[in-house]
C-alpha cells in the first residue's frame, strides 16, 4: 500500500493539526471526545474505530445522519444517540462530561462576539478538569490590512465571510476561561487569502 492510501485508510480526512495532537499523545488517556460542529465527522472516524467514546453535535441534520450511519458501521456499532442536531452555544450535556472538545472550523461562523463567547463558554463547560480544548478558526494573524478586524465578521480576501479573531482575542479568552495554552497559538497563512489559527487549551 502506498503511504497516502495507508494514511487515508487509518486516519481518513482528519485535520492535520488534530493529528498533531494525537501524535503528541494528548488523546492517549483522554478518551471521552465531543466534536462540536462535527459535520460528517471526519475528525471522529479514527477515534471511533479506536474505541474512543465519541459524541458529536452539528446544526446540519444531513451531516449528523451521515455520521450516525458511519458510526453504525463501526465494530462494535456506536449508538446514533451519540450524534445530535443542535447549536454549539447550547450543548445538551452536563458539566465536565468530556476529556476532549474539538471545534474544527466552527467558531468563525459566529454571528458576533456574544455568539462566539457563548460557543466557547459552552465548550469549556462540558470539558472536564485536565481536559483538552482543540479549536481551529479563522484569524487575522498575519493577514495584511485586517489588523483592526479582530472580534468582528468580515469578508476575507478569499471571499468568505467569517468572524475573525487575533492572538490577543484568544489570549483574552484563555485567561477568562481560566485555561492554559497546551501549545503556542499557531497560524497558517494561506497565501494571504485567509489565515487559520490553532488554539489548544488545557483546563
Ligand atoms: C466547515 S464545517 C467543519 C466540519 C468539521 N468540524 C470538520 O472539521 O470537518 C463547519 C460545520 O459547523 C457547523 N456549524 C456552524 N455553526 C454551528 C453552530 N452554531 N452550531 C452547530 N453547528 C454549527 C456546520 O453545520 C458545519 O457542519
Amino acid at each position: 500500500m502506498q503511504p497516502r492510501a495507508e494514511i487515508e485508510a487509518l486516519f481518513g480526512e482528519i485535520d492535520i493539526y488534530l493529528f498533531d495532537q494525537l501524535a503528541r499523545g494528548r488523546l492517549d488517556t483522554r478518551r471521552r471526545v465531543l466534536d462540536v460542529g462535527c459535520g460528517d465527522g471526519r475528525n471522529l472516524h479514527y477515534l471511533l474505530r479506536r474505541g474512543y467514546e465519541c459524541h458529536g453535535l452539528d446544526r446540519s441534520r444531513a451531516s449528523v445522519e451521515r455520521l450516525r450511519t458511519a458510526a453504525r458501521e463501526v465494530e462494535p456499532p456506536v449508538s446514533p444517540d451519540h450524534f445530535v442536531v443542535g447549536e454549539a452555544d447550547a450543548l445538551p450535556w452536563e458539566d465536565a462530561r468530556f476529556d476532549v472538545v474539538i471545534s474544527s472550523a466552527v467558531l468563525h461562523f459566529a454571528d458576533d462576539t456574544a455568539h462566539f463567547g457563548r460557543m466557547v463558554t459552552e465548550a469549556w463547560r462540558v470539558l472536564a478538569p485536565g481536559g483538552l480544548f482543540f479549536a481551529r478558526l479563522a484569524s487575522v494573524t498575519g493577514l495584511d490590512g485586517f489588523a483592526d478586524a479582530a472580534g468582528r465578521r468580515v469578508r476575507l480576501p478569499d471571499g468568505s465571510d467569517r468572524y475573525v479573531v487575533s492572538d490577543a482575542v484568544l489570549l483574552h479568552w484563555t485567561e477568562r476561561l481560566g485555561g492554559r495554552l497546551a501549545d503556542p497559538i499557531k497560524t497558517t497563512n494561506v497565501q494571504g487569502a485567509r489565515c487559520m489559527t490553532t488554539w489548544c487549551l488545557l483546563k
